[in-house]
């Protein structure tokens, strides 16, 4: 009996007890919910008035410090994947071919995979492709390079119109265009909203008789990017004298549409030092590949893999750091696809492996057909004999560079990626074909030799560039051009006041 008691004793006690520790953890969970949701209302309340045309990414960072600070994440580079990441890597040093692709176009000289958008403008700063202009009148780039690198372009659109922004050397706007890509780009300063800030591609909608107005919520997460991550060229006959940057879009996004847009107007970024042809150089479309893909197809946007949801302080924003989704697999892919983290990397790079191998053989045949048309020409080939060839070998490279300029576009679109390099290898060898009967009518019968490209020096020297030079134009231009503009820059931004609420 007496047992039995202390028994029902001991088990009062313990549920008592249980009781005071779940009433505890309780209130502990209530206060931290009441705790976040204060720190929630205090991150919100906008601070800080923002300007019509403000590009300070600092300035709007008062308002949105989660936004903001995973942003400037982007300044982060010690993510590397398989082939891409945030890491600056040298694809000269990585790949020679390029060199000779290139070769008589700036891509030549020095081309770095993309880091994040935090370097847009510093990383323009001191490319070897925008070479070392002494003033605002000197220098090899035109103006309009500097669209896709920084919220002082809308800013600067506005005050002097967008023609006349387009106009002139890339080194004349150098001391306006300074914070790198931001929240001016993307986002209306009154209401937040999503926003198209370049014009071009609200151009290129009108062209095919859409209006980017009408363009859904979803549609928006991707045509933000689309602003920057496209093909375009620089169309000289809409203003006189003018490089107006343009969209090639108005018989669609295929590289097939492209190709006739531009082969229909004649159009060549330039002409190839050792085979002459008239070349095109794909920029980058990722955007048009993107909506070729299968995530495009269902209705997934550029942000729901690049931007995806995170939680900060009881907090759910936008990450703002836009990058190699393979960084975040759990926040990105994994919020619609229940594989394992191995397995989604895996199923990333097996994409790319197949497709790299290809894209690699097709770019091995174009150095071989730009080798092989030198030797023509300097065995004394016609025109007549050429002008087939040089076509070939413009479309067999321009499919290449379709397929390699886009990143991230074998994961994008895999299918119409091989389908791209397929018919470029086709049309290399086609024209390859015709190279060997025109060597032979010449009273050439044998292979051409390789060249020895086995380094980005070698293959440099091979196409006659002469490095030394470059170089020291570049340091005499960082040395003293690029510390005016930076002065110019802090004049500027301190006349313009900060207002508090
Ligand atoms: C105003 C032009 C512009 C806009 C808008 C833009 N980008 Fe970019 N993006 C760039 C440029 C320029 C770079 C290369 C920067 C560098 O290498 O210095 C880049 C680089 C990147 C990279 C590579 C980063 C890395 O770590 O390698 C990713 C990913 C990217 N952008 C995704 C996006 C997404 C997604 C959007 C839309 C939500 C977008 N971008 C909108 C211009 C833009
Ligand atoms: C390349 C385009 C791009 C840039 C640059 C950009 N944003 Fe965004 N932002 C987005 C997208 C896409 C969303 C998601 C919008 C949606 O789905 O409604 C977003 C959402 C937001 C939101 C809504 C709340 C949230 O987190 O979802 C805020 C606030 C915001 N951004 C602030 C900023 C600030 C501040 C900057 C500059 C530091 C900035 N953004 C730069 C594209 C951009
Ligand atoms: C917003 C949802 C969403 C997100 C985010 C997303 N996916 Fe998908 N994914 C889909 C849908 C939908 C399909 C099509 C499958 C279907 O309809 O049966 C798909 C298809 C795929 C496929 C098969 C397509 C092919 O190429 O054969 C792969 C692989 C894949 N996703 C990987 C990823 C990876 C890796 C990520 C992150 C970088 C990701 N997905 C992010 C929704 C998503
Ligand atoms: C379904 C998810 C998904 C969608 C949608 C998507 N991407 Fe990607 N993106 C990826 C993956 C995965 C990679 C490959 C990353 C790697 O190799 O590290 C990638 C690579 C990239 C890269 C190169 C990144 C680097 O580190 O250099 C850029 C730039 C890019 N995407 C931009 C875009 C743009 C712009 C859009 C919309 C037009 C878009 N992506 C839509 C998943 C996606």
């Amino acid at each position: 009996m007496v047992q039995e008691k202390s028994a029902k004793a001991l088990r009062n006690w313990i549920i008592f007890g249980a009781t005071v520790i779940v009433v505890f953890l309780l209130g502990m969970f209530a206060s931290s919910v009441t705790q976040r949701r204060a720190e929630a209302q205090f991150t919100y309340k906008p601070s800080v008035q923002i300007n019509d045309w403000e590009p300070r990414n600092e300035v709007w960072g008062k308002n949105f410090p989660l936004e903001f600070t995973s942003y400037y994440e982007t300044s982060d580079t010690s993510f590397k994947s398989k082939y891409n990441g945030s890491s600056m890597i040298d694809m000269l040093e990585v790949d020679p071919r390029l060199v000779v692709l290139w070769a008589g176009y700036g891509f030549a000289k020095d081309y770095s995979q993309g880091r994040g958008h935090f370097y847009a403008v510093t990383d323009v700063w001191n490319t070897l492709r925008t070479g070392g202009p002494t003033g605002p009148e000197s220098g090899p780039m035109p103006a309009t390079c500097w669209t896709c690198k920084s919220p002082d372009v809308p800013r600067l659109m506005n005050e002097i119109g967008v023609a006349e922004f387009y106009s002139g050397k890339w080194a004349g706007k150098g001391e306006e265009i300074h914070n790198p890509i931001g929240c001016l780009d993307c986002h209306n300063p009154k209401t937040m909203e999503l926003t198209i800030s370049r014009p071009a591609l609200v151009e290129a909608f009108d062209r095919q008789g859409e209006n980017i107005d009408e363009a859904s919520h979803q549609e928006m997460r991707s045509l933000v990017c689309a602003q920057c991550h496209v093909e375009y060229y620089f169309n000289k006959n809409v203003v006189e004298g003018v490089n107006y940057l343009t969209l090639p879009w108005d018989n669609g996004y295929s590289v097939e549409d492209m190709e006739k847009y531009y082969d229909d107007i004649e159009f060549s970024d330039w002409t190839h030092t050792l085979s002459k042809a008239p070349m095109l150089k794909a920029q980058h479309p990722g955007y048009e590949i993107y909506l070729t893909g299968i995530h495009a197809e269902r209705g997934v946007s550029c942000a729901d893999c690049h931007m995806p949801y995170n939680t900060v302080g009881g907090q759910k924003f936008t990450e703002h750091k836009m990058q190699s989704p393979l960084n975040n697999i759990d926040n990105s892919c994994q919020v619609c696809h229940r594989e394992h983290t191995d397995e989604l990397i895996k199923n990333v790079y097996d994409r790319q492996d197949k497709i790299i191998g290809n894209r690699d053989k097709l770019e091995e045949l174009i150095v071989r057909a730009h080798v092989e048309a030198k030797f023509a020409w300097e065995l004394g080939a016609t025109n007549d004999q050429m002008a087939d060839i040089l076509q070939d070998i413009r479309h067999s490279q321009w499919r290449w560079d379709y397929a390699a300029a886009s990143h991230g576009g074998s994961f994008h679109s895999p299918v119409e990626i091989g389908r791209v390099i397929s018919t470029g290898i086709t049309i290399a060898q086609e024209g390859r074909i015709k190279l060997a009967r025109v060597l032979a009518d010449l009273g050439h019968n044998e292979a051409i030799a390789y060249p020895d490209i086995s380094s980005k020096a070698k293959a440099q020297e091979f196409i006659g560039l002469d490095m030394a030079k470059l170089n020291k134009e570049k340091e005499g231009f960082i040395k003293n051009l690029l510390p005016e503009w930076i002065k110019k820059k802090e004049e500027r931004e301190a006349q313009w006041e900060i207002k508090y609420n």
